[in-house]
């Protein structure tokens, strides 16, 4: 039988999202409620890696007035260097040494490969999805998603404002390295003309184009383009193609002023229950396990299962991105493959459906 876990870390890595200090304070006030000590893990797995002083116990007044706060009190790191395996072990070699007994870790995909090494390697790990992207595909969403994708719906509202003032065509690029949520939620709330994401394969600049051109000849003022960072390099190229049409248009790249603020209560109330669940995972004495939200229920879903889930999803539409080979696959039953093509399939669908219901109202 597994021992019981006395002491626990948290981490935070890879792109800060908002939501990311409520996950911490939850991790940190529930495993205290529930008898753990908890460690909180400065700098990702840069910090688990070097150890001393960015290891520190932590009591509820350490994680007080930052459940609003955009960031993460934690920091975070992009650190291929874990990757190694000396890396790794110096990691698991400082949590041995307080005793920490396993991780919580807050993060993107990269995050949860680094999970599942540190659990292969012994080291129980539970991962809970932060990113502003909504790119993983086992989850319906991600801390800080809703935060990031207002935020660009307020951007994207105020450009519209001084558009209709001066008849002005915008083009907006919107975050999302690995996928178009942001884009197709944000551009279909703004009424955006046109949105243009990587995961459209049936895009068509020349339609495009031409509804722009009828936007403007019956007569409407502002057009907003909303094009997702994803598709790289592009978002600049597509605004002058449209002066090419003789229409005055600007260009606005986001970036990361999306990233920060102050999260929304929806990701709030999510990384709240997310992190509560990732604890008593934990205490299960369940491992591997990244905390997902599939039709309003939390579940359980195996890292590995995860990531070739998201391999699969994603070698659809990213240049580079290969779908996992079959010997990666055979670890999964029949059953679990269909699931994963469905899911797939399911993330396709809500995409497509968003862009079909932008574009059949924003006709003009
Ligand atoms: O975390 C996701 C994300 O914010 C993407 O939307 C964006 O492409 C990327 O991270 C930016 O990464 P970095 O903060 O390392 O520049």
């Amino acid at each position: 039988m597994a021992r019981k876990i006395k002491k626990i870390g948290v981490l935070t890595s890879g792109g800060d999202s908002q939501g990311m200090n409520a996950a911490v304070r939850a991790v940190v006030r529930y495993g205290l409620s529930k008898g753990l000590e908890v460690y909180g893990i400065y700098g990702g797995y840069e910090g688990l890696m070097n150890g001393g002083n960015g290891i520190r116990k932590f009591t509820s007044a350490d994680v007080s007035n930052i459940i609003d706060k955009g960031g993460t009190v934690l920091y975070s790191a992009r650190c291929p260097e874990f990757r190694e395996e000396a890396s790794m072990q110096a990691g698991i070699a400082n949590c041995k040494k307080l005793g920490i007994g396993g991780l919580i870790t807050i993060g993107g995909d990269g995050t949860f490969r680094g999970a599942s090494d540190l659990t292969e390697r012994g080291l129980p790990c539970i991962g809970i999805p932060g990113t502003i992207d909504n790119d993983i595909t086992c989850t319906d969403r991600t801390i800080g998603f809703d935060t990031a994708t207002n935020f660009t719906m307020q951007c994207i509202d105020n450009l519209r404002e001084t558009d209709e003032s001066h008849a002005r065509c915008n083009v907006i690029e919107a975050m999302g390295r690995n996928s178009g949520f942001i884009a197709a939620y944000a551009g279909m709330a703004c009424g955006a003309v046109g949105i243009v994401v990587l995961e459209d394969h049936s895009y068509s600049e020349e339609k495009l184009l031409e509804k722009i051109a009828a936007c403007r000849a019956h007569g409407k003022r502002n057009i907003m383009v909303v094009v997702s960072e994803g598709v790289l390099g592009y978002s600049e190229k597509l605004a002058e193609k449209i002066k090419g049409l003789g229409i005055e248009t600007k260009f606005a790249r986001l970036a990361h002023i999306v990233r920060g603020g102050s999260p929304t209560l929806a990701d709030r109330i999510l990384a709240t229950e997310m992190s509560t669940a990732a604890v008593d995972f934990l205490l299960e004495g369940r491992k591997n396990i990244f905390v997902c939200e599939r039709d309003g229920k939390l579940v359980g879903t195996d890292i590995k299962y995860a990531i070739a889930t998201d391999k699969l999803y994603k070698s659809t539409f990213i240049p580079g991105v290969k779908a996992p080979t079959d010997d990666e696959l055979s670890r999964f039953t029949a059953k679990q493959i269909k699931e994963m093509r469905e899911l797939c399939a399911q993330r396709a669908a809500e995409i497509s459906r968003m862009l079909e219901i932008a574009d059949s109202v924003s006709a003009f």
